[in-house]
Parts: structure tokens; C-alpha cells; sequence
């Protein structure tokens, strides 16, 4: 199973506003209403960092344990819920579990001067 990233082809598509991202918590997105979230987000202040929803453990697979919960209890590392690979947020390497040194995909966002955030091309 893979997850799809957006189609770059298309070019920067509004994702939301940064005032839909909590400080210190992550937020998953469909952006082409595929029916589930196929990335997710991550902010810590002034700082995004958005990851494809899919496990390099296990081809791809989701990782959220409830609807844009991808983060552990103290906000620290993402957390995979199917079997509890830990990745640092900024850099997206596993840390911790069974796939140890891999990393989650990146998704390129841009913050507009009104606080749009957006989907950008890799
Ligand atoms: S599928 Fe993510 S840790 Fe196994």
C-alpha cells in the first residue's frame, strides 16, 4: 500500500491557514478528498513541517493512531501507531522501532503573506 502525494503538476494548492494548525500539535489533510489523509502536518511555532502519511516500515502504511494524531504524548517525535516507530519531527528519521534510519517522505509547503499555507512543488 502506498499513499499518494499531491500532483505537483498542478502547482501550489491552499492547504488551510496557519491558524488551523495548533502550535505543537499535527494535523492530517485529503487534499484531493481521496478519503483519508494522505500527509500530515506538524507545527511548532512559526515552524511547519509537513510528512506523507505513510510508515517506511511497512510500504507505506498510515501512521495516525486517531484522526491527526501523529505525535507522541509530549509532542516530542511522530509516532507510528501500527507498531510504535518514533521519527523526529524535522528531520523524519526513525529513531526509535523497527525501522530504524529510514525516514518519512517530505511535502513542501509555503506560508503566503496572509498566512495561507501551501502545497508547493518537491
Ligand atoms: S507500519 Fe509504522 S511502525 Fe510498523
Amino acid at each position: 500500500m502506498s499513499s499518494p502525494v499531491p500532483d505537483p503538476r498542478q502547482g501550489p494548492r491552499r492547504l488551510c491557514h496557519l491558524a488551523d494548525l495548533p502550535d505543537r500539535a499535527s494535523r492530517g489533510f485529503d487534499p484531493d478528498a481521496r478519503g483519508r489523509d494522505v500527509l500530515f502536518v506538524v507545527r511548532r511555532g512559526d515552524r511547519l513541517v509537513a510528512w506523507r502519511n505513510a510508515c517506511p516500515h511497512i510500504d507505506g502504511a498510515p501512521m495516525a493512531w486517531r484522526k491527526h494524531a501523529y505525535l507522541n504524548a509530549d509532542g516530542s517525535r511522530i509516532v507510528c501507531a501500527a507498531h510504535g516507530a518514533q521519527f523526529d519531527i524535522d528531520s523524519g528519521e526513525c529513531l526509535l522501532g523497527p525501522c530504524l534510519g529510514q525516514r518519512l517522505t517530505p511535502v513542501p509547503l509555503a506560508v503566503g503573506e496572509g498566512g495561507d499555507v501551501f502545497l508547493i512543488d518537491p
